[in-house]
C-alpha cells in the first residue's frame, strides 16, 4: 500500500467511523462506508457531505463535490471485496470485532490490510481471529478525527513490519502524524497521559490542594490549556476510570499508574463531569469569589541556600521585602526555602531552622506566573499569610497548599517524566514520538522530554529520588533510563530508539 489513492472500507458509521471516512474521502481516497444498523451508513454519508461542504466554504477543502463523489454508503460487508484497506470502528467488544475480522477475511483479497480503531483492545488478541494475522494492525484515531492530527499505528506481535511503514506514509498523506507504538495497554497516548491527571489526583487525594488550585497552578506555571481536573470532567470520569484501570491492571499493578481509591465511588455516584452536571466541579461553572489579599509581612526574610536562592532573594527585594542576609535566620525573621522534592518541614528541620517560622516556595518552573507556598503543620497561619501577602503584592497569583514533598508542579512533572522515561526504556516509542503524542494527542504545551530538558533532567531526577525517599512509595522510584543519562551528563536524545541497545531484537 502507499499514500496514492486507495480504496478504503470503513466498518461502523458512528462518531469515529464517520470521522475516518471524512478524512480519507477529503484526502483523495475512495471510501466505502458500512454499518450493521440499517440506514446508519447512509445517514453518516449525508452528514459527512454537509461537513465537506462547510470545509469547502471555509476554504479548507478545495473541492467538496469531488470528495463527496469518492464516498459511498454500502449496505453489506460484501461490497468491501475490492478494498485495499478496511478500518473497523464498531463497538468496543473483542468478540464482535473478532467476528467482524473473520467475516472480512472471507470477503476481501489476500493483500487487503485489516485495521482496528480500538482504543483499549490488544491488536495481537484481535489478530488471533485472522487466518493471516500479519495483515492486521491497529490504527488508532482520536476524536474528532479530522482535527486531532495524531494516529497511533500499532503493530501486533505478528503484524508484517512493512505494513507499518506503508501505513505511516498513508497517514502522512492525509496531513496527520502517525506514531508507531507497541501493542501495550493504553498504547502510547493513554499510557503517557497517566502522569498529568494521575499525580494531580494523588495530590488531591492526599488533601494537599483542591482541584481548582491544582488546575490553576499547572495551567499558569506550565502553560497547559486545561487543568487535570477540568480534563477529567470534560472526558468523563467513567471513561477515564476505565482507562486508568486498564493501564494499571495491564501493567500488573505498576505503582506509577495506581489510581486513587475515591475514583470508583465517584463513578458510581454519577460524578462523571460535564455530561452529568457534576464532577470535580459543579456545572454550570460559577466563578469563586476572590478572597481578600492578606497583609504583607514586615518581618525580615531569610533565604535558605539552594539552587534558586538568588532568584527568590531578588523577588523578595523587588516586592519591597527585607532580606535577612545573616548566616542563620535572626530574631523574627521568616526562613524561606525553595526545596526540590522535599516538603517544608523536612527542609526546615534539615537546616536547623525553627519550623514555626519556615515557609517554602516552588521555584522549579519560575517565580513569575503563579507562586505556590507551603508551611509545616501546626504553624501559626498568620506567618504563611504574611508571606503570601508579600509575594502576591505585584498581582501574581499566590496559592497556599498543605505541606507536601514536591509541591504540585514538581510532583506532576516528575511523574510525567518518569512514565515517559519508562516508556522509552521499554521501547514503547522513541522520546520524539512520545513528545509528539503528548502535544498532538493530548494537547500538552510540551512533551515530557521537552519539559524535562527545559526544567533540567538532573533536577527532575533529584526530585524523584527525594520523593521516593520521603514517601517510600514505589511510584516515585527513579527511572533507570533517566538516571543513566543524568550520571553521564548526557542530554536527552529525542531520536533515541535503542535505550538498552536491543535494536537487534526489534520486533521480538
Ligand atoms: P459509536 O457507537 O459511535 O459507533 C459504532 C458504530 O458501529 C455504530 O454505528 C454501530 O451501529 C456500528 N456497529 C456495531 N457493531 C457493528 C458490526 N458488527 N458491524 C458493523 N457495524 C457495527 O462508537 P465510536 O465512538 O465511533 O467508537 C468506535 C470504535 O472507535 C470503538 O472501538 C472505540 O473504542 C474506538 N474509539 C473511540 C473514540 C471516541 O472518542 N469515541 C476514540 C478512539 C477510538
Amino acid at each position: 500500500m502507499s499514500s496514492a489513492s486507495r480504496v478504503i472500507g470503513v466498518v461502523g458509521a458512528g462518531v469515529m467511523g464517520s470521522g475516518i471516512a471524512q478524512l480519507f474521502a477529503a484526502g483523495g481516497h475512495r471510501v466505502l462506508l458500512v454499518d450493521a444498523r440499517q440506514g446508519a451508513a447512509e445517514a453518516a454519508r449525508q452528514q459527512i457531505g454537509q461537513m465537506l461542504d462547510k470545509l469547502a466554504a471555509k476554504g479548507v477543502l478545495a473541492d467538496a463535490g469531488a470528495a463527496k463523489a469518492r464516498l459511498s454508503a454500502v449496505p453489506r460487508l460484501e461490497h468491501l471485496s475490492g478494498t485495499d484497506l478496511v478500518i473497523e470502528a464498531i463497538v468496543e467488544d473483542l468478540g464482535a470485532k473478532q467476528e467482524l475480522l473473520r467475516d472480512l477475511e472471507a470477503i476481501v483479497g489476500r493483500r487487503t490490510v485489516l485495521a482496528s480503531n480500538t482504543s483499549s483492545l490488544s491488536i495481537t488478541s484481535l489478530a488471533t481471529a485472522c487466518r493471516q494475522p500479519e495483515r492486521m494492525v491497529g490504527l488508532h484515531f482520536f476524536n474528532p478525527v479530522p482535527l486531532m492530527r495524531l494516529v497511533e499505528i500499532v503493530p501486533g506481535l505478528r503484524t508484517a513490519p512493512d505494513l507499518v511503514e506503508d501505513l505511516s506514509a498513508l497517514v502522512a498523506g492525509l496531513g496527520h502524524t502517525g506514531v508507531v507504538v507497541a501493542d501495550r495497554p493504553g498504547f502510547l497516548v493513554n499510557h503517557i497521559g497517566r502522569g498529568y491527571t494521575g499525580e494531580a489526583l494523588r495530590i488531591w487525594g492526599e488533601a494537599i490542594a483542591p482541584p481548582a488550585t491544582i488546575d490553576a497552578v499547572l495551567k499558569d506555571c506550565l502553560g497547559f490549556r486545561m487543568g487535570p481536573f477540568e480534563l477529567l470532567d470534560l472526558t468523563g470520569l467513567d471513561v477515564s476510570a476505565a482507562v486508568m484501570r486498564q493501564v494499571y491492571d495491564g501493567y500488573w499493578q505498576e505503582p506509577r499508574f495506581r489510581p486513587v481509591p475515591d475514583i470508583a465511588a465517584r463513578v458510581a455516584a454519577g460524578l462523571h463531569g460535564r455530561k452529568t452536571g457534576a464532577g470535580f466541579y459543579a456545572y454550570p461553572l460559577t466563578p469563586a469569589p476572590a478572597a481578600p489579599a492578606p497583609a504583607a509581612t514586615t518581618a525580615p526574610i531569610w533565604i535558605a541556600p539552594g539552587p534558586f536562592a538568588d532568584e527568590v532573594a531578588a523577588l523578595v527585594r523587588r516586592l519591597g521585602g527585607r532580606v535577612d542576609t545573616s548566616a542563620a535566620p535572626a530574631g523574627e525573621a521568616i526562613a524561606l526555602f525553595a526545596p526540590l522534592g522535599s516538603d517544608c518541614t523536612t527542609a526546615a528541620v534539615a537546616a536547623g531552622v525553627d519550623p514555626a517560622r519556615a515557609v517554602a516556595i516552588d521555584a522549579l518552573a519560575g517565580l513569575d506566573r503563579h507562586r505556590v507556598l507551603m508551611a509545616p503543620p501546626g504553624q501559626d497561619p498568620a506567618v504563611l499569610a504574611g508571606v503570601a501577602g508579600l509575594l502576591g503584592s505585584d498581582g501574581v497569583p499566590v496559592s497556599r497548599i498543605g505541606d507536601g514533598a514536591g509541591f504540585i508542579v514538581q510532583r506532576v512533572v516528575a511523574m510525567m517524566v518518569l512514565i515517559a522515561c519508562d516508556a522509552a526504556q521499554q521501547r514503547l516509542a522513541t522520546p520524539a514520538a512520545i513528545d509528539g503524542a503528548a502535544t498532538l494527542g493530548l494537547g500538552y504545551p510540551l512533551g515530557p522530554f521537552a519539559l524535562a530538558t527545559r526544567l533540567g533532567a538532573a533536577r527532575i531526577h533529584q526530585i524523584a529520588e527525594r520523593l521516593f525517599a520521603a514517601t517510600g512509595d514505589a511510584r516515585f522510584r527513579p527511572s533507570v533510563w533517566l538516571s543513566r543519562r543524568v550520571a553521564l551528563s548526557m542530554p536527552i536524545d529525542l531520536g533515541d530508539s535503542s535505550p538498552c541497545d536491543l535494536s537487534s531484537l526489534a520486533g521480538h
